[in-house]
């Protein structure tokens, strides 16, 4: 699907926008003077209000050449800002995919909140996110199944500021989308070393991409995310991602690491059958990271930024880690494991430590599918954030907030850090009570962070895929893509030049 900047469209689906009290826009006004009034006639037959995101689908409209004219809602014209217009144009996407509708004429305005520019610009992206689809293995889809849409074309006065514009945005867009398709690939046929493969493909954007296999890790004494990937036949990597973007090369990078669990089965501490199948979602945090530095790679954004993702697939068999093993991580530090389905926080202990050694870093962000509790705390609207550092924290949450990927605070201590201490090791991966479990899992992680080093976790457990009907217009497959446009928000506004 093309997505291109006009003066003039020429479709057979025309969208407008009607704020609330279904009051036109400038350019649904225009539209209106030209079919003599069947907007209002419309209006008057329908409940349509201009609410954000309602739709009022007009077919074979009077005096119009187009097939259909959407008037879709944005709701009160103080609060539009760039995410109402990306869902706007999101919702005339998902009523016209399969329609049968070929070339959709997207005629945003301008409002207090958001220039003309920018509305033409996020209007491109809404339509970008919205059509994402993940049909790679539906062979027998009949045409009515397939989407129609070819084209998309995005009215605005002055296109070069809108495609200036869309440039840079287009970067994030398209990363979503690819962290989307990682995430919904299967897991046979996403195991570490396939996806190991397909990072090394994102050199040719750039970035440094480095691939240690198990013999590799090994040298480098990671106990800790080898011992997850023992009862697996497929071998654990860890892949480093280096974008250099910054004037002064040797700067220190804020490194994000991520999980990257292809599939999680619990291993021997074997989960219950009941959607186990999600679990091949369970690299969510490393797709994220993945797809940032992608974005950033593509924008040439002006910082240095590495990404660290540990991949490994979480199995029982005769070689797997059992209850009761002690590990010995990177850091020197044995961990008794107790539970082998907390082993995104093993993968991570390693991760961390790796990327602070090699790297330097002047943060660390960590983003992991870590556990079901934060599902229990926060549902599927927040993910869980846990920091050392409150300016960094801060960040975090105003970005999140600006790109619609919101996430909420919870804290830490050492009341609870002291619940992972076993007089066999020096921690253990599980508390023993089910009780805070998503705090738990951050303190463990933080026993790698080195002293002084301003760190982040963000649980997305609840966030890298729904679970069930997909309603959000900018989101409609299973995996969400959630975290890359924040990221690349983090970046934009406190790590570049
Ligand atoms: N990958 C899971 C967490 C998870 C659960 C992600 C549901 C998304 C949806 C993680 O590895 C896990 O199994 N965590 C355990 C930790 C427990 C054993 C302390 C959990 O949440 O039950
Ligand atoms: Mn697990
Ligand atoms: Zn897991």
């Amino acid at each position: 699907m093309d997505v291109r900047f006009v003066t003039e469209g020429k479709g057979d689906t025309i969208v407008v926008m009607a704020s609330e009290g279904a009051v036109l826009a400038p350019h649904g006004v225009a539209v209106e003077a030209g079919t003599g009034g069947a907007i209002a006639r419309a209006v008057a037959a329908s409940r349509f209000t201009g609410a954000p995101g309602q739709v009022l689908e007009i077919l074979a409209p009077n005096g119009l050449e187009a097939a259909r004219l959407l008037v879709i809602g944005v709701g009160s014209i103080e609060k539009v800002d760039p995410l109402v217009v990306e869902r706007w144009a999101g919702a005339a996407v998902r009523r016209v995919l399969t329609s049968g509708s070929q070339t959709l004429v997207l005629m945003p305005d301008l409002f207090p909140g958001v220039p003309i520019a920018e509305s033409a610009a996020r209007a491109a992206a809404g339509a970008r996110l919205a059509a994402y689809r993940f049909d790679e293995y539906r062979t027998k889809l009949k045409p009515e199944q397939r989407p129609s849409l070819t084209d998309v074309q995005v009215v605005v006065e002055a296109p070069a500021a809108a495609i200036a514009r869309y440039e840079t945005l287009s970067a994030v867009v398209e990363s979503v989308l690819f962290a989307r398709d990682l995430v919904n690939e299967p897991p046979n046929v996403l195991y570490p070393e396939e996806y190991a493969n397909r990072i090394k493909e994102l050199e040719e954007l750039g970035l440094e991409v480095e691939v240690l296999n198990e013999e590799a890790l090994e040298e480098l004494g990671m106990g800790s995310l080898l011992g997850v990937g023992y009862g697996s036949v497929r071998e654990t990597h860890l892949v480093a991602i280096k974008w250099n973007g910054a004037r002064n090369k040797s700067a220190q990078p804020l490194a994000l690491v991520g999980k990257g669990v292809t599939f999680d089965t619990g291993g021997i501490s074997l989960k219950p059958g009941a959607a186990m199948d999600e679990m091949k979602g369970d690299m969510g945090g490393s797709a994220l990271v993945v797809a940032s530095l992608r974005a950033l790679a593509v924008r040439k954004a002006r910082a240095n930024v590495v990404g660290v993702v540990g991949l490994v697939e979480n199995m029982p068999d005769g070689a797997a880690m059992r209850p009761g093993d002690i590990l010995k991580s990177m850091s020197g530090q044995t961990i008794e494991v107790l539970n082998t389905d907390a082993e995104g926080r093993l993968v991570l202990a390693d991760a961390v430590w790796f990327a602070q050694e090699r790297y330097n870093p002047n943060a660390v962000i960590d983003f992991a599918t870590l556990t079901g509790a934060i599902i229990t705390a926060l549902g599927h609207e927040h993910a869980g954030l846990f920091s050392n550092d409150d300016d960094l924290a801060h960040a975090l949450t105003l970005a999140g907030r600006d790109e619609g990927e919101p996430m909420w605070s919870l804290p830490i201590g050492p009341a609870y850090d002291k619940m992972i201490d076993t007089p066999n090791a020096d921690m253990k991966n599980i508390a023993g009570k089910p009780a805070a479990g998503s705090i738990i899992g951050a303190q463990f992680i933080q026993r790698f962070i080195k002293p002084g080093v301003p760190w982040a976790h963000v649980d997305i457990a609840g966030v890298a895929w729904k679970p069930g009907p997909y309603e959000d217009p900018l989101s409609p497959s299973w995996a969400t893509g959630w975290g890359v446009r924040m990221v690349n928000r983090l970046v934009a506004m406190r790590y570049e030049e």
